[in-house]
């Protein structure tokens, strides 16, 4: 399985599971778009895996909530790469509360983040990928879009959203023969994981099946694999990576 000549963008790839999915597909030849909103220093060494790994990669700041930053990102990849092949919609952030206190703008934000930046990013990707042999759209959702979570209704929100975004652009983009997937990942040992306080995490991990938190790289093989040609046939679907916390 190779992705030799792949043009791959990640976004949020700066750390957690986008720097690890930069990295696996780096390791199978792609070449990676490391995108970040902040995290200069480390979407550099994001650079320097995806290299070591034996891909190419260019690191790109872009807030993916902001469409002229997007817009930016495609000249500086299109200069770069050419055309992207696979775009990896990961960025994302969480502002957890319960319902009660969660105001307007804790709402907004999180669902700027996670939708209006998918939305955005597909949309100025769109051409590339729909154009691009067997072009790939990846969202990375959450176990959380599925069963709900306590403090995080603007999350859980945003993360459903995700599967209905993704089936009706699977279909939209059927007809040139590209593939628009979910990955929806369990909890997975990040910084976004570390913001938990531990005795919740504690209870978590009672309910996990396989008894660990997810890495970066369970992720990632998944991600590695829905972007390479060995994915075809498999269009529309939610990808569950969570140590059947799903059982
Ligand atoms: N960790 C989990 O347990 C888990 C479980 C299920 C799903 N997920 C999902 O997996 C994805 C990655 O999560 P993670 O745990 O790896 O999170 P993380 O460690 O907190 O990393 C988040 C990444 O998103 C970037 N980002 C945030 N807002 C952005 C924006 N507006 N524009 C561009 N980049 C932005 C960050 O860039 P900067 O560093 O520059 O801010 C960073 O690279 C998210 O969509 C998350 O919802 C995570």
């Amino acid at each position: 399985m190779t992705l030799d000549d792949r043009t791959c963008l990640v976004t949020g790839s700066s750390r957690g599971i986008g720097r690890g999915i930069a990295t696996e597909l780096g390791r199978n030849g792609a070449n990676v778009v490391v995108n970040y909103r902040s995290s200069e220093g480390p979407a550099h060494e994001t650079v320097e895996r995806v290299e070591d790994a034996g891909g190419e990669a260019i690191a790109v700041q872009a807030d993916v909530t902001s469409e002229d930053d997007v817009l930016r990102m495609r000249d500086v990849v299109h200069e770069a790469f050419g055309p992207v092949d696979v775009l990896i919609n990961n960025a994302g952030i969480t502002q957890d509360t319960r319902f009660v206190n969660m105001t307007k703008e804790e709402w907004d934000t999180v669902l700027d983040v996670h939708l209006g930046g998918m939305f955005i990013s597909s949309k100025v990707f769109y051409d590339d990928v729909r154009e691009a042999e067997e072009g790939r759209l990846i969202n990375i959702s959450s176990i959380v879009g599925k069963q709900g979570n306590f403090g995080q209704a603007n999350y859980a929100t945003a993360k459903s959203g995700m599967f209905g975004f993704t089936r009706t652009l699977a279909l939209e983009l059927a007809p040139e023969g590209s593939t628009a997937n979910c990955v929806a990942p369990g909890f997975t040992a990040t910084d976004m994981l570390e913001q938990v306080p531990e005795q919740v995490k504690e209870n978590i991990l009672e309910e996990i099946p396989l008894d660990r938190f997810g890495s970066v790289e369970d992720i990632a093989c998944t991600v590695r694999f829905l972007a390479s040609e060995d994915s075809s046939y498999i269009t529309g679907e939610v990808i569950d990576v969570n140590g059947g916390m799903d059982l």
